[in-house]
């Protein structure tokens, strides 16, 4: 129970990565809301014993409304995870400005303008808090067709550091996680774009991509969650603006 007492707002937490640590949080004895793009998120949330909001991180009015409301419910917020985020590729000569604006709003803009309208109501309330941002391997490489959704996670590690630096005088701790390869939905649709891309079969991408995992294989949303639970309990108190890798070692490698 080491988050007992606590209240978390996690934003893309109807499935993935974000749903688990949804799981585990409460496991832990946070009070959890999920907050997502469709009015599904309040199935999804009623499923796992969590409270539901839908929330665009791409739209100030929609950030602002949602974050009302989950103070309005739990009464505050201890705990932010900036987990909403999108994936796309392409080869440098053929990016569009409606890609790189779509991955910049949700993956950067959505992690900035959401830690800032929460940072501002725990700085009001005086009692610190977690905020944990979802960056990636790829933030921290190139990939030859993934230069935005890269560029967008190197940002996020960049916004982390600041953002870290900045709020730990209020006693807010800003840290990061770096994923590697996660079994989930995004990345059926990462497999099914190479797929498209290199002209492989549906799978193929995935398959090569696990056996190259040190590990040996993909990770599940679960095997990320121990480091979520970490980085927002009293036990990460003196961490501050980093990010932290759970990848099976594929970074290094
Ligand atoms: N799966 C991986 O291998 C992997 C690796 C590294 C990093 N990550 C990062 O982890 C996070 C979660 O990834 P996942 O694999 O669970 O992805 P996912 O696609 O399964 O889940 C992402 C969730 O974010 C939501 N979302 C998208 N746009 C949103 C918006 N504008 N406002 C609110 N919610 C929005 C989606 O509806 C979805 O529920 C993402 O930031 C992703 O970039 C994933």
């Amino acid at each position: 129970m080491r988050l007992a007492g606590k209240t978390a707002l996690i934003t893309g937490g109807a499935r993935g990565i974000g749903a688990a640590f949804a799981r585990a949080f409460l496991r832990e004895g946070a009070v959890v809301t999920v907050a997502d793009l469709g009015a599904t998120v309040h199935d999804a949330a009623r499923a796992m014993g969590a409270r539901g909001l839908q929330m665009d991180v791409t739209r100030q009015d929609s950030i602002d409304a949602g974050v009302a409301q989950a103070i309005a419910d739990m009464g505050h917020i201890d705990i932010l995870v900036n987990n909403a985020g999108v994936y796309d590729l392409a080869p440098i000569t053929d990016i569009t400005h409606d890609s790189f604006d779509r991955l910049f709003a949700v993956n950067v803009a959505g992690t900035l303008f959401t830690m800032q309208a929460v940072a501002r109501h725990m700085i009001a309330r005086g009692q610190g808090g977690k905020i944990i941002n979802m960056a990636s391997q790829a933030g921290r490489r190139g990939e030859p067709l993934g230069a935005v959704y890269c560029a967008t996670k190197a940002a996020v590690i960049s916004l982390t550091q600041s953002a870290g630096l900045n709020l730990i005088a209020h006693g807010i701790n800003v840290n990061a996680i770096a994923p590697g390869v996660i079994e989930s939905d995004m990345w059926d649709h990462v497999d099914a774009l190479f797929a498209k891309a290199e002209g492989l079969p549906i799978g193929e991408k995935k398959r090569v991509v696990g056996q190259g995992v040190p590990f040996g294989r993909f990770g599940t949303p679960d095997e990320v969650a121990g480091m979520a639970v970490f980085l927002a309990s009293a036990e990460a108190d003196y961490v501050v603006a980093q990010c932290y890798g759970v990848d099976g070692g594929n970074w290094m490698a």
